[in-house]
């Protein structure tokens, strides 16, 4: 990957930076970074992103992670499987490490403030802008279909899930960058116009993780739809056979060429993300041993890596309870802060009259909400002790 735009550039050498900072005062950071629930996560979430937060995390960073699922709505079939596959993703976060005790998952059909925040952003980007967007041309020549108002705002909406909490580092691969620049302008043109002596909203940089972009088994960008992925759940037959059907090519002798031998390199790549070497030393070890060798290499490093968490996930899947009573305390903690946020907001929009705490949650006790989740022990503040090896309630907390 030497072929780097000045900008993307750029952004390397300051992540390098960041990451320095990160090491020397993680206090001084919040993280926000999601998913769009299309399906259970993979390699590729795990080695691109999702070990990165849980190192954060235990660094002492504060992270908040987004399912998105107002994003997967362009999705028909992946909008059907919604309960499901939230519930996968926040069983596939907390298998992976991510402690809720230290770091919060929400979604955003259940913070109603952050959602808004696209309103007062929208009016500060052009109709021109937005159609700029490289995500959003390319998903657009994908489907051969004019973008949705949903689609087209997308990365509007993505600066209201970064600004909502303050974040002011967003770990994304090199593709998310143009997002995160729309975030930042958002950030930038909200303080000069609205909050001109003391700035609302940080200007988030992007912190770029160790391999940002491994493509999939079939040397495309890997995705749930085009099943080139391996599933964090699949078991270590299915991982095995998903490996053996990548496809290679005819020459015996393994050598790391990304130009010339694409499809070899991928697997090299992911070889080394997953033991964490260099994969021209791995072409050089594995020589003759051609692909067979390659593949069961792969295979064996992506099952032993994964062991642990694919243990823990199917214990957590098994509790359904527990996965919403996660989701429901990060649920709360968001709409805390997204309510701080937009209260803000109006405030700087002069929006400074009467009934303005419409937008946040009736109390359990109001006449809005009968009956509902009073004393049910699943909302915030019981999440401090009693929890076992893999972090779940003990059972008479539940
Ligand atoms: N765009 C991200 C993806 O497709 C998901 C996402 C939504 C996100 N909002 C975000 C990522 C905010 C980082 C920050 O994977």
């Amino acid at each position: 990957m030497s072929d780097r735009t000045p900008s993307q550039q750029a952004a390397l050498e300051r992540s390098a930076a960041l990451e320095e900072q990160v090491l020397v005062a993680p206090g001084m950071f919040r993280v926000l970074t999601g998913d769009r629930p299309t399906g259970p996560l993979h390699i590729g979430h795990y080695l691109g992103t999702l070990a990165n937060r849980v190192r954060l995390q235990d660094l002492g960073v504060e992270v908040i992670v987004l399912i998105a699922d107002y994003q997967v709505m362009t999705d028909q079939q992946a909008s059907r499987q919604l309960p499901a596959t939230v519930r996968g993703v926040v069983a596939d976060y907390l298998a992976a490490g991510i402690d809720p005790d230290r770091s919060t998952i929400f979604t955003h059909s259940a913070v109603p403030a952050l959602n808004e925040l696209v309103l007062p952003f929208l009016s500060l980007v052009s109709d021109a802008e937005l159609h700029r967007n490289p995500t959003v041309k390319a998903e657009t020549e994908a489907t051969g279909r004019p973008p949705t108002g949903l689609m087209l705002t997308y990365p509007v909406h993505q600066a209201a899930d970064i600004l909502f909490c303050h974040a002011n580092l967003v770990p994304v691969g090199l593709d998310q960058l143009p997002h995160l620049e729309t975030t930042r302008l958002i950030a930038r043109r909200f303080n000069e116009r609205y909050a001109n002596r003391s700035p609302l909203f940080p200007e988030p940089d992007a912190l770029l993780t160790a391999n940002p972009m491994l493509a999939g088994l079939d040397g495309r960008k890997m995705s749930k739809t085009r099943g080139n992925g391996i599933a964090l759940h699949a078991t270590e037959d299915q991982t095995a056979a998903m490996i053996r059907r990548a496809p290679t090519d005819s020459e015996r002798r393994i050598t790391y060429d990304p130009l010339t031998r694409p499809a070899v390199a991928n697997l090299l790549d992911l070889l080394g993300a997953a033991i964490g070497k260099d994969p021209r030393h791995l072409a050089d070890e594995i020589g003759n041993g051609g692909a067979g060798r390659l593949k069961q290499m792969l295979a064996e490093a992506v099952n032993e890596l994964l062991r642990t968490l694919r243990r823990r996930r199917a214990e957590l899947a098994e509790d359904i309870s527990y996965l919403d009573s996660v989701l429901d305390t990060g649920n709360a903690r968001a709409r805390l802060l997204a309510d701080q946020t937009l209260t803000k907001v109006h405030d700087l929009l002069g929006m400074t009259y009467a009934n303005r705490t419409s937008h946040s949650r009736p109390s359990p006790g109001s006449p809005m909400l009968p009956n509902r989740a009073v004393g049910s022990g699943r909302t915030q503040g019981d999440a401090a002790t009693g929890r076992d090896r893999i972090g779940r309630a003990s059972a008479a907390q539940r």
